[in-house]
């Protein structure tokens, strides 16, 4: 079967290309390598002893983009690519829109002129905004999102749904993601943000390693059992067969479905840093600072709907994101 990963480069789609690869899946990516290394997918080629096939391309460029759904007949499309700083969006919102909606314009378009029938796109928890119950299940209202990022998310689920509702042939899984971390076990692929990492688990390793600082934790006042927010940290690897159980949805003809992937469980900031430290025997440099503005106190899923028709739930736990984020960060100090 032929896989089309746009942003398989990144940091969930070369996770997510080496489980398919392993599972012999033929890969193909497209990247701009805004956000990511083609030393990534040279790793993956490595660990698998598979070839992918790689396409340098923004998905911004139309024609270019044509011409490769024209030279090969994908069976899926897996959607990663797209700009994911929240921050950074609120400060150009123009950039997300015009990256995440565009590019994901020019891909469904020419999903439609080539046959191509299957997708799975990469959505975020953060469509739940501050969620009223908790966990939170996938029929949670959708109110607004905090940020222009968030915005787009929530844009192209509209968007995807209503293609899906115009043709009753189209399969559509939207994946809501809740926090990734951690790295493949061999510890020669991991997260490698640009500049200053905006999520924790990076922002913790460069601190132990020493690129950075001291970490700052974002509050101790929220209404929480110790005062910092809680999150639902979900192994990278996990994440990556969540993407090989929704191929095997599509291949059901379900329309469009919508799955949390997380593990269920809440742990708060000082419970990630205390794992972090466990785990790794390493003092982790922190200090208490203000709240960030859009943190919701508590975010974690229901991860039933997924555990039932999905098959597919959550293995790793809390200490291996730790110990495999630390692993991958010793190895490569500078990123790739
Ligand atoms: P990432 O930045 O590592 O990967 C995204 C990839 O897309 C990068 O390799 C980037 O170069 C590429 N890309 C961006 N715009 C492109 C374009 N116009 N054309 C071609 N390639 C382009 O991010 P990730 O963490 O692997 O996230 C993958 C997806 O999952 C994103 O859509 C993100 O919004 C979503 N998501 C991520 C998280 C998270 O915490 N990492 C949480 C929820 C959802
Ligand atoms: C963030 C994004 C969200 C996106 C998700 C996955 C914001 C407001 N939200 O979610 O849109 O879908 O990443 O990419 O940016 N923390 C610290 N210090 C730090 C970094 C984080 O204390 O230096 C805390 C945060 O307050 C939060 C937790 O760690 O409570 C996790 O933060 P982060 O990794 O940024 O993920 P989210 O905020 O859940």
């Amino acid at each position: 079967m032929k896989v089309l990963l746009t942003g398989g480069a990144g940091y969930i789609g070369s996770h997510t290309a080496l489980e398919l690869a392993k599972n012999n899946f033929e890969v193909y990516i497209i990247d701009n390598l805004a956000n990511s290394s083609i030393e990534a997918i040279f790793r993956v080629e490595k660990l698998t002893g598979k070839k992918l096939t790689f396409f340098e391309l923004d998905l911004l460029e139309r024609e270019a983009l044509n011409d490769i759904f024209d030279q090969n007949q994908f069976d899926a499309v897996i959607h990663f690519a797209g700009l994911k700083a929240a921050a950074e969006s609120v400060a150009q919102p123009l950039a997300y829109y015009r990256n995440n909606i565009g590019g994901t314009l020019n891909l469904c378009a020419a999903m439609g002129r080539f046959g191509v029938k299957n997708l799975v796109f990469s959505s975020s928890a953060t469509v739940y905004g501050n969620p009223e119950q908790l966990p939170i299940s996938e029929d949670a209202p959708i109110t607004d999102a905090a940020s222009p990022y968030g915005r787009t998310k929530l844009m192209i689920e509209k968007l995807l749904s209503d293609i899906c509702a115009a043709d009753s042939t189209l399969n559509v899984v939207l994946l809501r993601y809740f926090n990734p971390g951690g790295a493949h076990e061999s510890g020669d692929i991991g997260e490698d943000p640009n500049g200053i990492p905006n999520n924790l688990l990076p922002y913790i390793t460069q601190c132990t390693v020493g690129s950075r600082k001291a970490l700052t934790v974002f509050g101790d006042d929220y209404p929480t059992p110790d005062g910092t927010c809680i999150r639902d940290y979900i192994h990278v690897v996990d994440l990556a067969l969540g993407h090989l159980a929704a191929i095997s949805k599509l291949q059901q003809n379900p329309g469009l479905v919508t799955y949390n992937l997380g593990t269920g469980r809440g742990s708060s900031v000082l419970e990630v840093i205390q794992a972090f430290e466990r785990t790794n025997e390493r003092k982790v440099p922190y200090v208490i600072g203000l709240r960030r503005p859009g943190d919701v106190a508590e975010c974690y899923t229901d991860p039933t709907k997924a555990k039932i028709e999905l098959a597919w739930q959550a293995q790793r736990t809390l200490e291996d994101i730790c110990r495999d984020a630390w692993r991958w960060q010793k190895k490569n100090p500078e990123g790739y």
